[in-house]
């Protein structure tokens, strides 16, 4: 087979399918199909997928990697503690990040990285957006390590923030400060 030619674009309706696989496949949680909805029909809810032009066979459209979030005011966060305000400009706002994810087979290629590098340029074209900020489980090494390498800070232990099938499980919460933030 040919050489991957990974690309990003917006997600749209027809990959509601994939999406839902997906998420199925690699996350413990579950997520409502209010939450898909959101995410193909660009509620409020901001998503860019990856795909690989390469692949034969009416494949080369289908999704591979995602990245969901959302955008809001930063007062109403739980960091809200650590954001510098600056009133004349208008309300500050961040971005926090719902979901992230590659499939196993284009996993240690980059993909993450770029997903997230595409939120940090969207966050930072926005003059009054103040960073990015993400929850992961205790435990997801492979995610800390993205997220450490891209310049994200670890600013709080969250105990029992996870609860799976019963089961309590600390959360990190990680934050990328942008415009000076
Ligand atoms: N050749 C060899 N290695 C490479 C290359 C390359 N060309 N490019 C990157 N790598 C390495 C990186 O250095 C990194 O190594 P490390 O883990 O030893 O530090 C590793 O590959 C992973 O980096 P990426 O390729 O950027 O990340 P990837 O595309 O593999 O995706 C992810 C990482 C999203 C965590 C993936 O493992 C995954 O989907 N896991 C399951 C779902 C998940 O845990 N999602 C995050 C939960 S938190 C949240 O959603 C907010």
């Amino acid at each position: 087979s040919s050489r991957p030619s990974i690309c990003f674009r917006p997600i749209n309706p027809s990959d509601l399918e994939r999406l839902e696989q997906i998420h199925r496949d690699i996350f413990p949680i579950r997520y409502e199909s209010e939450f898909f909805q959101n995410v193909v029909n660009g509620g409020d809810i901001l998503s860019w997928a990856a795909v690989d032009r390469s692949r034969p066979d009416g494949l080369s459209d289908e999704l591979i990697g995602f990245v969901t979030a959302k955008i809001g005011p930063a007062k109403e966060t739980e960091i809200s503690d650590l954001i510098r305000y600056n009133s004349c400009k208008g309300e500050e706002t961040l971005v926090y990040i719902l979901t992230l994810g590659v499939v196993e087979s284009y996993r240690k290629r980059g993909i993450a990285k770029l997903l997230i590098k595409e939120v940090i340029k969207y966050a930072s074209s926005i003059p009054v957006c103040r960073g990015v900020y993400l929850h992961v489980i205790a435990h997801n090494s492979p995610a800390i390590r993205l997220y450490k390498r891209m310049s994200f800070r670890c600013v709080r232990r969250l105990h029992g923030f996870y609860i799976i099938n019963g089961q309590h499980f600390d959360s990190f919460l990680f934050v990328y400060f942008i415009n000076g933030s």
